[in-house]
C-alpha cells in the first residue's frame, strides 16, 4: 500500500450538513480536497465515508496524517 501525500500542512475548513455523507480523500491524491476524487486508484488506500453529526464548520486533515480520521488532530505541525 502507498503512503499517503501531504495534500497541505493545515486542516481544511468545511461546512457539513447533519445526516449527509462525505468521503474524506485518505491518500492525499485528490484535486478536490478534502475530499475524495477518485485519484487513490491504484495506491491501495480508500476514501473514509463519514456522516456529519450536525451542520457545522468542520476541520477535516490536509496532511492526511491524522490520528483522528477524518479531523486534524495536530499532527501536522510534526511533519
Ligand atoms: Fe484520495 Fe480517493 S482521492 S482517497
Ligand atoms: Fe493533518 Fe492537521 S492537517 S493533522
Amino acid at each position: 500500500m502507498a503512503e499517503p501525500v501531504v495534500a497541505q500542512k493545515a486542516p481544511y475548513e468545511v461546512e457539513v450538513e447533519e445526516g449527509k455523507k462525505y468521503l474524506w480523500c485518505a491518500c492525499g491524491r485528490s484535486d478536490k480536497q478534502p475530499f475524495c476524487d477518485g485519484s487513490h486508484k491504484g495506491t491501495g488506500i480508500t476514501p473514509l465515508v463519514f456522516t456529519a453529526e450536525a451542520t457545522e464548520t468542520v476541520y477535516l486533515c490536509g496532511c492526511k496524517h491524522t490520528h483522528n480520521q477524518p479531523f486534524c488532530d495536530g499532527t501536522h505541525s510534526t511533519l
